[in-house]
């Protein structure tokens, strides 16, 4: 009997982003802000946003997964499972997954949703790694999809530079090689909730026309805790894994981080010893995208990831949660080049 130890690999990744794009420029004739503010403050130039009466988080879903199938030459019935990750369902319920599984054609697969905030792509994968080590599933499609302009409050200038929406899906697969998944660090403290949240809508304030009045319908953080508890948790957990698994910075040819601050981003980077080129940024086109931000620097930096690239994925989130996945990335991204 063998005893070949099964490891959980991303296999393939798409994105897919709204065609609209709300810029710094625009945004500084609705509230008082500037480019130059939100340049140096945030790094974001632009984000995109999903428009259109009936559009929704799964309709992006779909075109990211729609996009990974064609290029990896997936079928939707080989699945086994699907799961979508954010904080922007269609509805409360059903769960989104099922609505992407059912515009896809996807039969033969259970489906839910996860949320974890900002980290509900890392969790997911930590839990997607699970399902695939014990050999329960072959084929997992993970989404990370959010229609998060939904919840700005654009007469509020603190938050509303902020948000993008996008989706991005990875294909999960086992593999017996010595690549994908090898540790990671998840972490969540309910004392985070009241510093990032969204007021109305859930059991606790259902939605009125009193919530609608009061704006309780819309983002409200608490920047600067956030800020200062996303840099230090980042940074700690980050050293804590490469210490653990006996990594120097020259041995990390990535680093994958939520992408809600460049400042933030640029300190885990320096925690870590890494010099710019090795830290993932698409801040600046997209914005702060949530559950998405992961994969779509996983599929805007694809074309440059080596076979058996030593990666480091992080994020921060509402919560609070955050965490840290150390991977070896299971394949030469430029054999999709032409696909994509
Ligand atoms: O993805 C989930 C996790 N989320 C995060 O990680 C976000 C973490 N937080 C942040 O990224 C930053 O705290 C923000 C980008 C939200 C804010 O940046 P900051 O450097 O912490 O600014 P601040 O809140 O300390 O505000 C500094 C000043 C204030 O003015 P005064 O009181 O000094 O006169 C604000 O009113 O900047 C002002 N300000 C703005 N000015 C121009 C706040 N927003 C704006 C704006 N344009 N958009």
């Amino acid at each position: 009997m063998s005893n070949t130890r099964i490891r959980a690999a991303i296999t393939g990744i798409a994105g897919y982003v709204p065609d609209d794009i709300l810029t710094n420029e625009e945004l500084s004739r609705m509230v008082d802000t500037s480019d130059e503010w939100i340049m140096t403050r945030v790094g974001i130039r632009e984000r995109h946003v999903l428009k259109g009466e009936g559009k929704a988080t799964s309709d992006m879903a779909v075109e990211a997964v729609k996009r990974l199938f064609e290029k990896t030459g997936t079928k939707p019935e080989e699945v086994d499972l699907l799961v979508w990750c954010g904080v922007t369902p269609d509805m409360p319920f059903p769960a989104t997954a099922n609505i992407i599984s059912y515009k896809l054609g996807i039969n033969n697969a259970f489906s839910f949703d996860i949320n974890a905030g900002c980290s509900s792509f890392l969790f997911s994968l930590v839990t997607m790694a699970s399902y695939i080590e014990s050999g329960r599933c072959k084929k997992i499609v993970l989404i990370g999809a959010e229609k998060l302009t939904m919840y700005v409050d654009y007469t509020d200038r603190s938050t509303c530079p902020l948000f993008g929406d996008g989706a991005a899906a990875a294909l999960i697969e086992p593999t017996t090689e010595d690549i994908g998944f090898i540790d990671s660090i998840t972490k969540a403290d309910g004392a985070g909730v009241k510093h990032l949240y969204l007021p109305a809508g859930g059991s606790l304030l259902p939605a009125s026309i009193e919530t609608i009045v009061r704006r309780q319908h819309y983002i409200i953080q608490d920047g600067q805790t956030v800020f200062k508890a996303a840099v230090s948790k980042m940074a700690d957990t980050t050293m804590e894994l490469m210490q653990r698994n006996n990594l120097t910075s020259d041995d990390i040819a990535w680093l994958v981080p939520h992408q809600a601050n460049l400042r933030i981003i640029g300190a885990t980077g320096n925690r870590m010893g890494l010099p710019k080129e090795k830290v993932m940024v698409n801040i600046d086109k997209f914005g702060n995208t949530s559950s998405a931000t992961v994969p779509l620097c996983l599929w805007d930096y694809e074309s440059k990831l080596k076979k058996g690239d030593n990666m480091i994925i992080t994020t921060f989130g509402a919560g609070f949660t955050w965490g840290a996945i150390y991977l070896k990335w299971a394949y030469d991204g430029a054999k999709y080049a032409s696909k994509d």
